[in-house]
């Protein structure tokens, strides 16, 4: 009998893929590996790009399916979806004459598409952070910055959550979230109040979980290790930061974004119904030093 990891008639959401690059796109491919269909709420300016991803020639060995199944990576759709509007009216005026936002692409708005396309979801992968200063240490941070941090890379997991609870009714879902250990420990370069963000979320995750979990959905939390997408590059310089975390990881080795992937999958898979309310760390065991 083969492992039961299979995620056959199931569905995913999958946020945050903006290129073949971020932890998303190998997020969302193991998925489909695994049997989900999947559906891309991408944010509607990268919506085009990503478009391009998935049907050049030139991107055809980044779509191919891991584990060795045969196929390349295809989602069902690929949405539209600016998760720091909950509604249209959320959508600031200037904003709507902008590339990708001619139609609602709000979370209400993504949902109701979501909706036209599926009558059911089982699984919901919050990928996504943004912060208008990174670049700037804690204590340079505006308020406006730090609240929008909070929106885009926090506040939006519940959203999410609270949009695909009525979906996910009577499924068993699971909801996966992406973090980084400087939510608990001090890590004076991760800026723009980015390490607050991640705090909120992971503790938003752990309060998720009691609510969604009388539903029977579980909640949890991937917090990974340096890695070089797009996101990573505008925060310093994160090749010295993958080299001196591998150099101090009892592992000595950097992750790469199959591995966070492959711990995804296994969070919604069947194999791991009774965790919930978790943060499963993906860092070659750098979080456990204390040096
Ligand atoms: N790369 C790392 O070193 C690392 C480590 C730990 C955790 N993470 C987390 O992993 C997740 C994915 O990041 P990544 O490193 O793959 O980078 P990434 O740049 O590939 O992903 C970030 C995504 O957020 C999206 N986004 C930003 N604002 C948005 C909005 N308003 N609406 C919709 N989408 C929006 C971007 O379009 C992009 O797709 C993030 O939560 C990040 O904090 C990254």
């Amino acid at each position: 009998m083969a492992a039961p990891l299979n995620l056959s008639g199931k569905v995913a959401l999958v946020t945050g893929v903006a290129d073949d690059v971020g932890f998303a796109w190998h997020i969302a491919k193991a998925l489909q590996a695994g049997g989900a269909d999947v559906i891309l709420l991408s944010h509607p300016r990268v919506c085009s790009i990503v478009e391009r991803f998935l049907t050049r020639d030139k991107s055809i060995e980044s779509r191919q399916l891991p584990f060795g199944v045969v196929g390349e990576f295809k989602p069902k759709a690929l949405l539209g979806c600016d998760v720091a509007c909950d509604t249209a009216a959320d959508i600031a005026p200037e904003m709507k004459g902008e590339k990708g936002y001619d139609f609602d692409v709000s979370i209400e708005g993504a949902f109701a598409r979501v909706k036209e396309l599926v009558p059911a979801v089982d699984i919901v992968i919050h990928s996504v952070a943004f912060s208008p200063e990174i670049g700037k240490a804690l204590p340079d941070v505006s308020r406006k910055a730090y609240l929008m941090a909070q929106s885009v890379s926090a506040y939006s997991l519940t959203a999410l959550c609270r949009a695909a609870a009525p979906l996910m009714k009577g499924r068993e879902g699971s909801v996966v979230g992406l973090s980084y250990m400087a939510s608990e420990r001090a890590v004076p370069f991760y800026g723009g109040g980015m390490s607050s963000a991640k705090a909120s979320l992971e503790s938003d995750s752990r309060l998720l979980s009691w609510f969604l979990g009388e539903g029977g959905h579980r909640v949890n939390i991937v917090s990974a290790g340096p890695y070089a997408s797009r996101a990573a590059k505008s925060i310093g310089d994160i090749g010295a930061m993958i080299e001196n975390t591998a150099q101090r990881s009892p592992l000595r080795r950097a992750i790469d974004p199959d591995d966070v992937a492959n711990a995804v999958l296994f969070l919604c898979s069947d194999l791991s119904r009774n965790i919930t309310g978790t943060t499963v760390y993906v860092d070659a065991g750098y979080h456990a030093m204390g040096t």
